[in-house]
């Protein structure tokens, strides 16, 4: 059993996708173990993209991830990380496969709806940046 971070990112709260989303991430068969609605302050934002604080896109990144409600999530199954990557399709919607949520769903490449973590160790570090041991129901 792996687990991923999920991030339902505030253009998608805001388009009323948070439905669409979970829908397609139970249709795949992972278990959501954890899920908290959160608006962002700047500071964990921040903390949040830190590897991500030399780009350009930085601040802009931070202004969007910070306009707006998110939804966060653990997600629970087989290979959960590699399987929630693949149903979000590439960073850039107009790179992402068909029937991604990211081809279907996203704006370009900074308002793209979904994040998730890149591999085991960034998703240790993601799930328990913002969540504790006690808020993941795991095993259901
Ligand atoms: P995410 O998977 O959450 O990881 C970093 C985020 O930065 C990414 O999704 C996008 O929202 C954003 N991002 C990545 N590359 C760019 C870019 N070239 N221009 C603007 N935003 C970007």
């Amino acid at each position: 059993m792996e687990q991923t971070l999920a991030i339902i990112k505030p253009d998608g709260t805001a388009a009323r996708l948070v439905g669409e989303v979970i829908r397609r991430i139970e249709d795949e068969g992972l278990a959501i173990a954890a899920m908290r609605m959160e608006l962002l302050s700047e500071r964990k934002a921040e903390g949040f993209y830190y590897v991500h604080r030399q780009k350009p896109f930085f601040r802009s990144l931070i202004g969007f991830m910070t306009s707006g409600p998110v939804v966060l999530m653990v997600l629970e199954g087989e290979n959960a990380i590699s399987r929630w990557r693949t149903l979000m399709g590439a960073t850039d919607p107009r790179k992402a496969a068909p029937g991604t949520i990211r081809r279907d769903l996203a704006t370009d490449i900074e308002r793209n709806v979904v994040h998730g973590s890149d591999g085991p160790d960034s998703a240790v570090y993601e799930i328990h940046y913002f969540f504790k041991g006690d808020d993941i129901c795991s095993g259901t």
